[in-house]
């Protein structure tokens, strides 16, 4: 039997640990859970204590040194994941990076140069693209069904939920961003993935920050205005881009809006047919000997949070082949959250060869 993979963890948060820690440890057969790194230490060892990892390094650097370590998972806030990621490359290792990739387009860019100069792989966190509907929407669209998909609308609205609110998250040098670059960042990216993802074009947005600071406006969960913390990032967007097929996207993103219910979805309209997906539950739209027709396909999920993407990325590594969510593809969809946040600076439609480098 092959060798197991010496897995390392970077970030040891909620996601870190409940996410890529605990699919990891899943695949003891091909993996072994070898050591841990957080810039707090105590988090790094309730992690380590937790899954039984025998090395807890006070550095990621020192951790990267490590000849015996093959991949990691880089789980810290986003404004690491670049600078991280590239130090992992560099030195060798395989990199299983967190959504947002970087911060933007161009970080995502160095991440593609650093990668093809190492020779490892990189595979983005998007674990929505490895559900079993994911999966079964990606084969549906390829095999044609819809035809050619012209328009697409897609979302991720939240009523109140805002991640860590006054901290990371909520710090635009951190986080890079709101909803946008955090939920937008799976449901954008899983529109594109399905649409084959063509290049984007131009891009028309506004984003608002209504709840955080607003001194009056906010009611209830949001009566207070948070004293502690920082929160210069939206908190809600929306906007439309346009693809070099021809094809359009409407999206909307938000942490706190006041809506019925949270709500995350994607409709794809194509020439032969149709399909939508809201909170997971997928219909498809078509015809049938002249009768329109909504069929409920039965796609059980079952992917974990993690576990189907970890399992996919071990077996790529296994193999060298390239993983089905690629830094190639992030570069793509950072330059869509660089133009989205251009565009409501600006107030205009931006181009994507005119965002700033
Ligand atoms: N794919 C998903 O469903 C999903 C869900 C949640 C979070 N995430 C992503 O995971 C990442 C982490 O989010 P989270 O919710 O776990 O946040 P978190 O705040 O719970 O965890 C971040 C961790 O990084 C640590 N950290 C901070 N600076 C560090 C440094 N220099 N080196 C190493 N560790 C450092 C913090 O101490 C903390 O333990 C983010 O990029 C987020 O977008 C993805």
């Amino acid at each position: 039997m092959a060798k197991k993979l010496r897995y390392g963890l970077i970030g040891c948060g909620g996601c870190g640990v409940g996410k890529h820690l605990a699919a990891y440890a899943k695949y003891a057969d091909d993996v072994e859970l070898y050591a841990v790194y957080d810039f707090e230490p105590a988090k790094a060892a309730a992690a380590a204590e937790k899954y039984g990892v025998p090395h807890v390094f006070d550095t990621y650097e020192a951790m990267l040194a490590d000849p015996k370590l093959d991949v990691v998972s880089v789980v810290t806030p986003n404004a690491l994941h670049a600078p991280i990621t590239i130090a992992a490359l560099r030195a060798g290792k395989h990199v299983h990076v967190e959504k947002p990739i970087a911060l933007n387009a161009d970080e995502a860019r160095a991440i593609v140069a650093a990668k093809d100069a190492a020779g490892t792989l990189v595979m983005v966190a998007l674990n929505n693209r490895f559900t079993e509907v994911s999966q079964f929407i990606k084969r549906y669209v390829d095999d044609g069904h819809l035809g050619e998909i012209y328009h697409a609308r897609c979302g991720w609205r939240r009523r109140r939920g805002i991640p860590g609110r006054g901290g990371w998250f909520t710090t635009k040098a951190l986080s890079g961003g709101g909803p946008v670059i955090d939920l937008g960042v799976h449901f954008f990216d899983l529109t594109l993935f399905f649409m084959g993802f063509p290049a984007p074009v131009s891009v028309s947005a506004s984003t608002y920050c209504k709840f955080a600071n607003a001194p009056s406006g906010g009611t209830g969960t949001f009566a207070a205005a948070d004293a502690a913390g920082t929160f210069d990032v939206e908190d809600f967007a929306a906007g439309f881009a346009k693809l070099a097929t021809g094809a359009s996207v409407a999206f909307e993103f938000s942490w706190a809006s006041n809506i019925e219910r949270e709500v995350n979805y994607l409709e794809l309209l194509g020439t032969r047919g149709g399909l939508s997906m809201y909170n997971g539950e997928l219909r498809l739209f078509g015809e049938v000997g002249g009768a329109l027709t909504d069929i409920t396909p039965h796609v059980r999920n079952t992917s974990g949070w993690g576990d189907n993407e970890t399992r996919h990325f071990i077996a790529c590594i296994r193999k060298r082949r390239q993983p089905m969510a690629p830094p190639e593809d992030a570069v793509k969809m950072m330059q869509i959250i660089d133009g989205i946040y251009a565009s409501a600076e600006s107030g205009r439609e931006v181009r994507m060869d005119a965002v700033p480098a």
